[in-house]
């Protein structure tokens, strides 16, 4: 029985809206601005989220309890759930994270294909599906709001995030962002609770240009500042409201419809202006015109880059449309913040009480005051076999096949097989960023299966697999088949804002390497956008495009030895060179346009 349930407001039979505007008419201004507070885990306690009443807490990425399992994860979000329930009107708190492709702050939780993956399936159905088991394993530990989905439109692939989009075409994002939201918001599966999802970042994040990113000197934290090494992620959208319009918006309608009912707002700026202090685009277009009547949340101390004045920063953005505010670290300072100008009239009583309204209705509608907890009986079921083979068959049908000259499939029993690059046998490579820790790593982050795991347990028991991931193999070795896999080096956001994708000369000399001791050359490149690869493809007989996979990495070696077909199709142009970047000229051809991939019938062979 929450203080809420307790108190007399709370009556069974009262409509919803009408129990929230039962709760406003008790709520102190100070309880109000609580709940349009969120505040990343290390930064307050549960007694302080019981004081001052948050309305959210968050696990930035990495924010993990030690040691991270899913039972300590459950354990860390049910003291804050615990401590929400003890405040005055016992209202519950959001615990929210960033479980972009799976529960991925959680070792052992299962890891899906990136975005960029699951667009190349085309498949909405699947994309849905993928969203109901992340919410189990969400809800298993507590956590009901999900930073997710990304439904940027990346249209400059140097772009660190262009992974977290499904795709450049603006109709296969709105497509999939909301089969995301279903996926996620609806119940299902046995489970009584949604979790709440969040399009982000509204609006235009994926089409800066390069060079535009901010610098912010009087930002201390020092990710922000490091922000300034960022080139086009948070940056400057160019284009007109037309292009906005036709390229940006329409993925937010098709989440609106879907019935999201957060929405994370942009680092990115239009104009000139900030997207958090946009006021047209999110109260007049999102809200007004739109019908959006969820709420909004802005980004990681996205507000303080408005001004160097925090007054203003906060005056600015909630004005502007925000219902509740990313505050990292100094809640207190934001609260304080945030009271005077409601004293001094500079943020209207009236635009505190639409924002808690806002957030009350939703937590209302989620069934979060009858259940503030999620459900620690589906704890099993994290990373559970069941759930990894979902995320095995996504892998299978994320992957593009660019050439094929005789080489697949592969027959398994082959006599001998070589394989080699560092990224063949890393889980961490193979899942890429926002995967434990922010960044993500290489190395055993998570439980999985490797590429040449999946590879060993595929073959006959005769063949010889030998891995060397150098590729220098003995002078004398040869094989008829001989696998590479590249990977790019895993990264998130402006970390990943590269001026040049080309493929590094050790990944060519790798190739080439490995040529010498083998009839026919197939290479897997992880990665989390198109690379330049035009001088290696003369060197292989194969090419996959495998994005970032997640931990099921024989979903390759499925496809690889033909079990499956290939069926998936390029989410983003593949371009020749870096000429052709940010896009294609029109007198020019790509390497592979949009929506190429050579198909196999389930045989195997090329059709
Ligand atoms: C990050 C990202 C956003 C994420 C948020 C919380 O900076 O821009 O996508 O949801 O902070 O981790």
């Amino acid at each position: 029985m929450t203080g809420y349930q307790s108190a007399s407001l709370y009556k069974r039979h009262t409509p919803p809206a009408e129990r929230v505007t039962a709760l406003l008419s008790q709520m102190t201004l100070a309880e109000k601005i609580g709940q349009m507070t969120q505040v990343e885990k290390n930064s307050i306690t549960p007694e302080a989220v019981a004081a001052y009443g948050i309305g959210s807490v968050l696990s930035g990425g990495g924010g993990n309890p030690t040691p991270n399992t899913p039972e300590t994860w459950a354990r860390m979000t049910r003291r804050y759930q615990e401590a929400a329930l003890r405040s005055r009107l016992g209202i519950p708190l959001l615990y929210g994270t960033d479980a972009v492709h799976g529960h991925n702050n959680v070792v052992g939780a299962t890891i899906f294909p990136h975005n960029a993956g699951l667009g190349a399936t085309r498949d909405p159905e699947l994309v849905e599906r993928i969203g109901r088991i992340t919410a189990v394993e969400l809800l298993a530990t507590h956590v009901h709001w999900n930073f997710a989905p990304c439904v940027a439109v990346p249209q400059d692939i140097r772009w660190g995030r262009a992974y977290e989009g499904f795709g450049e075409q603006t109709g296969l994002v709105a497509q999939m962002g909301a089969a995301a939201i279903r996926g996620l918001q609806e119940a299902g599966n046995g489970r009584r609770q949604a979790v709440l999802a969040c399009a982000k970042h509204y609006v235009g994040d994926g089409g800066t240009v390069w060079g535009s990113a901010g610098q912010y000197e009087w930002i201390q934290d020092n990710w922000q500042r490091a922000g300034s090494q960022y080139q086009i992620d948070q940056g400057e959208m160019t284009g007109d409201e037309t292009m906005l319009r036709a390229i940006h918006l329409p993925p937010y309608r098709a989440a609106i419809e879907a019935g999201v009912r957060s929405i994370m707002v942009s680092f990115s700026s239009w104009g000139g202006l900030k997207l958090h202090a946009h006021k047209y685009l999110l109260t007049d277009v999102l809200k007004g015109e739109m019908g959006f009547t969820g709420f909004l949340i802005s980004d990681w101390m996205a507000i303080d880059q408005l001004d160097p004045d925090f007054y203003t920063c906060v005056v600015t953005a909630v004005n502007a449309g925000l219902d509740m505010i990313m505050v990292p670290f100094d809640y207190r300072r934001f609260i304080s913040t945030l009271t005077q100008a409601v004293e001094k009239g500079d943020v209207s009583p009236t635009r505190i009480e639409d924002a808690a309204r806002r957030i009350l209705t939703v937590k209302q509608e989620m069934g979060l005051f009858e259940h503030p907890f999620g459900d620690e009986s589906l704890l099993p079921q994290v990373g559970s076999q069941a759930h990894r083979q979902a995320a095995r068959e996504a892998v299978r049908r994320s992957l593009v096949l660019l050439k094929n000259e005789g080489a697949l499939p592969l027959s398994r029993q082959t006599p001998r097989l070589l394989v080699s690059g560092a990224a063949a046998d890393d889980v961490g490579l193979q899942c890429g960023g926002w995967t434990i820790e922010w960044q993500g790593q290489s190395g055993p982050v998570t439980p999985g299966t490797t590429f040449l795991a999946g590879v060993r347990d595929m073959v006959a028991a005769e063949t010889a697999v030998y891995y060397q991931p150098d590729g220098r193999f003995p002078a004398h070795l040869t094989a008829d088949a001989g696998i590479v896999v590249l990977s790019e080096p895993p990264y998130a956001e402006g970390a990943g804002d590269r001026a040049d994708l080309t493929l590094p000369a050790s990944d060519i000399a790798l190739i080439e390497r490995v040529r010498s001791h083998c009839q026919q050359l197939i290479v897997i490149l992880y990665s989390g956008r198109p690379l330049i690869i035009t001088d290696c493809l003369p060197h292989c007989d194969a090419f996959i495009a495998a994005w970032l996979p997640g931990s099921e990495g024989q979903g390759i070696s499925d496809v690889l030895f033909g079990d499956y077909p290939f069926s998936g199709k390029l989410p983003f142009t593949w371009p020749r060179s870096m000429n052709q970047i940010p896009a294609c000229p029109p007198e020019d051809s790509p390497l592979f346009p949009y929506g190429y991939g050579l198909t196999t019938n389930e045989g195997g062979e090329a059709i």
